[in-house]
């Protein structure tokens, strides 16, 4: 056990923290996503640490997050016109491009694959971390591996209390989903690995062709290989079963009302009644509030012991996709449609 520093946003915090990643610790760190477990991409060392705190199967790569996109030729071994365009509109942001890596960036930091996600965050705060330590940060989410994305310095505390050096606190996530994760199957076209706060409809002003690859809303199938390796695992799954349930509000409380008792949680939205006999929470009226509440609804849902949660399915369209993706995978890919 290490003693975890709880760090601010003021000026010489922010330096404490980009000089113990520049050292080889790892740090939490806020961005406009989720918070990230950050350390030295180039350090082999210091990314083994970020796997073991999280317990992350070695084979799922790190994001590399730099502070201008201009900085990507120096990780990677090729850049296509297209990723220029997309990071003049969307870095910084919540988009990472994933693109060939070079020698510089370690197989461990890649989770032994040939590619490297790139990602240019807007947190103020993170964007500082990055210039001052003078390293590209790698940072999966700041979660243990398999539960909900924290998405405030709370959060992170309670799951790496001990295990790593600092967290900052930089406020609660401004979009509250991880970024969208993209790959390039061709000149004017890219292919969606996991959604996020930049929606397909976003990405179609730039790109001719946006695939949304199917395992975003299918499970895949066990001898299928994974365009992302994050697809084949178990996520943001909290302690809770959830169940997904599509339709109406007055057919999803129906539903409920037929097949089960007052012992079940509800996960409902902000404006549908609340006339009914079982505890419940609310994520939200829109898609980016759901985007915002989710990952600490489903955190506040294990703190309060909920066994089973019937959750009102988001909408699909824009940042909702992602939202929807995030709990079809905490439901098991089981959605009940009424
Ligand atoms: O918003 C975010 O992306 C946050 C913040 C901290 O930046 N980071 C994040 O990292 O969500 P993580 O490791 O929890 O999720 C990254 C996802 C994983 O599903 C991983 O498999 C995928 O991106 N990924 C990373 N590098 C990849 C690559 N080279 N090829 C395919 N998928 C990749
Ligand atoms: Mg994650």
């Amino acid at each position: 056990m290490m003693k975890t520093l709880l760090l601010t946003e003021n000026a010489e915090d922010i330096a404490s923290a980009a000089e113990l990643i520049k050292n080889g610790n790892v740090v939490g760190i806020p961005t406009e996503t989720v918070y990230g477990l950050g350390a030295d991409a180039c350090n082999e060392n210091a990314v083994k640490a970020v796997f073991a705190a999280k317990g992350r199967p070695a084979d799922n790569p790190l994001i590399v997050h730099i502070a201008d996109f201009s900085q990507a030729e120096k990780y990677t071994s090729y850049v296509p016109a297209l990723a220029y365009r997309l990071a003049e509109r969307f870095c910084p942001g919540a988009l990472t491009m994933v693109l060939p890596k070079n020698e510089s960036i370690p197989l461990i930091t890649s989770g032994g694959l040939d590619t490297v996600g790139i990602r240019v965050p807007s947190h103020r705060a993170m964007h500082r971390i990055i210039e001052l330590s003078g390293c590209p940060i790698a940072a999966p989410s700041a979660n243990i591996s398999g539960l909900p994305s924290p998405t405030c310095a709370g959060h992170v505390m309670r799951d790496m209390n001990g295990k790593i050096s600092a967290v900052v606190d930089g406020g609660v996530s401004e979009y509250g989903v991880e970024s969208t994760v993209i790959s390039f199957d061709s000149e004017n076209s890219v292919r969606i690995l996991r959604p996020g706060a930049v929606t397909p409809e976003m990405l179609s002003e730039i790109c001719r062709d946006v695939i949304i690859d199917p395992a975003i809303l299918n499970e895949l199938a066990e001898d299928a290989s994974a365009p992302s390796p994050g697809m084949k695992y178990k996520h943001y799954s909290p302690k809770a079963n959830i169940i997904m349930v599509e339709g109406n509000y007055n057919n999803f409380i129906k539903y409920i009302r037929e097949n089960e008792k007052d012992n079940v949680w509800l996960l409902v939205f902000d404006n549908d009644s609340t006339e009914f006999p079982y505890r419940y929470m609310t994520y939200g009226a829109d898609s980016s509030q759901q985007a915002h509440l989710l990952f600490h609804r489903l955190r506040e849902l294990d703190e309060a012991g909920a066994e089973k949660v019937y959750v009102r399915a988001p909408s699909k369209d824009g940042v909702g996709l992602a939202v929807y993706n995030r709990l079809i995978r905490a439901a098991g890919f089981e959605v009940i449609k009424v």
